[in-house]
């Protein structure tokens, strides 16, 4: 049975493999090194309370993770993360922590911040339309005034599916599209 619940300890492997394979796309081990520090490991390691996944009989197979306030994210993320993606290269480096400061200009209406992925082959079932009402309720809960995120300019499908559930398209950059959703 496939179902929406909150982020388990046991899913730390399943949401890595789901962020570095539902594209299609393969990765060396230094470029997923550099992916799961950027756009995983902080949401499931600090903030577990504010992830869900996608779970196909016990098994991760895709998620939403998500931080709720951008400044405790960013103290952390700079102290904990950028040391580990410095060894990767001054390239990664820089673009590790421009993938940080974008949300520092919405964090006013968007305090919270998320990424989302799905395994291919679950891809246009509604699950993510499912993913989001998971997170947006239990952001509502906890008073949340918003959440925004980045998505890649030439990720259409990213950029159609987030109008489609509501986003508002806030800004467009030269890389990134930004996304908001006022939630209360
Ligand atoms: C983007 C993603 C999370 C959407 O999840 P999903 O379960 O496929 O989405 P839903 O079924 O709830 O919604 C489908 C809508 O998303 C968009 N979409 C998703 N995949 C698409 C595709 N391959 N082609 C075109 N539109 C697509 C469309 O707007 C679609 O609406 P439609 O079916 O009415 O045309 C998922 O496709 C995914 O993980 N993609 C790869 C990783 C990614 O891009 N993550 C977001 C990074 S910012």
């Amino acid at each position: 049975m496939i179902s929406v619940r909150k982020y388990e300890k046991k899913d730390f492997d399943g949401v890595r493999f789901a962020c570095l394979n539902s594209t299609g796309e393969e990765y060396d081990p230094i470029v997923s090194e550099f992916i799961l520090r950027t756009y995983c490991d902080y949401y499931i390691e600090h903030e577990p309370e504010n992830c869900f996944v996608l779970d196909d009989d016990g098994k991760a197979v895709g998620y939403i993770i998500c931080t709720e306030n951008y400044d405790d994210y960013k103290e952390i993320f700079d102290k904990e993360y950028l040391p580990l993606i410095k060894p990767l290269g001054e390239e990664r480096y820089k673009w590790a922590l421009e993938s940080t400061i974008l949300q520092n200009k919405y964090k006013a209406d968007y305090p919270a911040h998320m990424h989302i992925d799905i395994l291919p082959a679950y891809h246009r079932h509604g699950f993510g339309g499912k993913l989001l009402t998971a997170l947006f309720d239990h952001l509502r809960e906890k008073g949340i005034k918003g959440v925004m995120l980045t998505a890649g300019t030439e990720n259409l499908n990213a950029g159609s599916f987030y109008k489609k559930y509501g986003f508002e398209q806030l800004e467009i950059y030269d890389t990134d599209v930004a996304f908001g959703m006022k939630l209360i």
